[in-house]
């Protein structure tokens, strides 16, 4: 089921619908701990542009789940929204730029003095041939762990670093009758994401980036230990992690019947924001094991269709986004950290302070689940993979299924 949200004006739905004559805004954030971010940045729009008005056409699903089929079906029938969230990486340039469907926005770079504004490594992930397609408005990391901190605790346990250490803690917790690790894979790119963040902490940066060039292969022996280790993984999981989202799986943990869950840091914003939990009081942080000092990127950003109407506009939008207020609006609630490196560092949390340290010195690695690091197609098949294996458990057949997407990585 696909629903619509609309904030400013009604419609968001798909169908056959009127041009409203407003701003579209095209994301997937809608309610429980997505949609305060992009709330704040449309209000902050709407004070300097009162006469542009804006329509909120955020389509419900983690990770796009259904907000990608439907921005698939308008942009083939040549009708996009004014903008719309791309991850930076293949999904914007092996899909979008590609397809031939944006516009580069050198210009409005140039115009906003943006290209000394974003680290390097990100306007490369924005940017095709020599040319830049979109603004990023936060960064996202994908490789932490988050743990429920009375549990930890009142069970006198330290938070795992290490695979060793996360699986002699989750024995400790399964003896007590604690769920160790939350899932919530209903929707399955969030096994994928624990599935990528342990290929992460087994390969490293460097080896993980290879196996999207076609230069590791995946029956290599360490990616097969890294499949084993995620095997054993999921043998702490709570049962009924099918019927639940990562919402629903980060719930277990906030209320103390899971000790942990591997999400990305929009999890923070769903913390603090929705459940009203206290940074480093009532839950804390860690690198997912092994990932110290490495940082899975994921980063939200937005572009300008070609054929739309009122480009001007879109572009407003576009530059109040890459601003420093527009990233400082946004940010704080969504739980990633700004784009920008000269955003203002106290509007942040100590995860806030914590993840913009270390993104500075971290080697950078392209999440798969969330598009940047392979094209869709792939995402796809891995998706199908990673949601059989997660019941099946068979490591061989696992690893044929993602030798033969590897075709799609061309
Ligand atoms: C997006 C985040 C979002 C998360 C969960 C990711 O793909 O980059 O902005 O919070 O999905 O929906």
């Amino acid at each position: 089921m696909l629903s619509a949200c609309s904030s400013s004006s009604s419609s968001g739905d798909s169908g056959d619908k009127k041009d409203s004559g407003k701003l579209e805004i095209f994301s997937w954030w809608t309610g429980a701990g997505e949609e305060d971010g992009l709330k704040a940045l449309i209000k902050l729009f709407e004070e300097k542009y009162p006469d542009v008005p804006i329509e909120n056409a955020a389509v419900a699903g983690g990770a796009g789940t259904n907000a990608k089929a439907v921005l698939a079906s308008r942009m083939q029938g040549n009708d996009p929204p004014a903008t719309f969230q791309v991850h930076g990486g293949a999904e914007l340039n092996e899909g979008w730029v590609k397809a031939g469907k944006m516009e580069p926005i050198d210009d409005l770079y140039e115009k906003e003095g943006l290209n000394d504004k974003f680290p390097k490594d990100l306007i490369d992930m924005v940017s095709k041939d020599g040319k830049i397609y979109s603004v990023p408005v936060n960064i996202h990391r994908g490789n932490v762990l988050w743990y429920n901190k009375k549990v930890f605790e009142e069970n006198d346990l330290e938070a795992p670093t290490t695979f060793d250490e996360f699986f002699k803690v989750a024995d400790q917790l399964k003896a007590k009758g604690i769920t160790p690790l939350a899932l919530g894979d209903k929707e399955p790119w969030t096994a994928t994401q624990v599935f990528e963040n342990v290929l992460l902490g087994k390969l490293g940066a460097e080896e993980y980036l290879k196996l999207w060039n076609g230069e590791l292969a995946f029956d290599d022996p360490k990616v097969v230990e890294a499949i084993e280790t995620f095997k054993k993984m999921l043998s702490y999981i709570n049962e009924d992690h099918s019927s639940r989202n990562w919402q629903d799986a980060s719930q277990l943990v906030a209320k103390g019947e899971a000790a942990m869950n591997m999400m990305g840091d929009w999890a923070k914003g769903y913390f603090v924001n929705d459940l009203k939990l206290k940074v480093n009081e009532d839950f804390g942080y860690v690198a997912t094991p092994e990932t110290e000092g490495q940082f899975m990127v994921i980063t939200d950003t937005f572009g300008l269709p070609k054929g739309v109407k009122k480009a001007d506009d879109v572009k407003k939008f576009l530059a109040v986004l890459g601003s420093v207020e527009g990233q400082d609006a946004f940010n704080p609630l969504k739980g990633s950290i700004p784009a920008r490196t000269d955003a203002d560092v106290s509007k942040y949390d100590q995860y806030g302070k914590d993840t913009m340290e270390d993104f500075k010195a971290a080697k950078l690695a392209p999440s798969l689940a969330h598009g940047s690091a392979a094209p869709e197609g792939y995402v796809t098949k891995v998706n199908q993979a990673v949601n059989i294996f997660v019941t099946q458990k068979d490591v061989k057949g696992f690893v044929e299924s993602l030798k033969a997407a590897s075709s799609e990585l061309k």
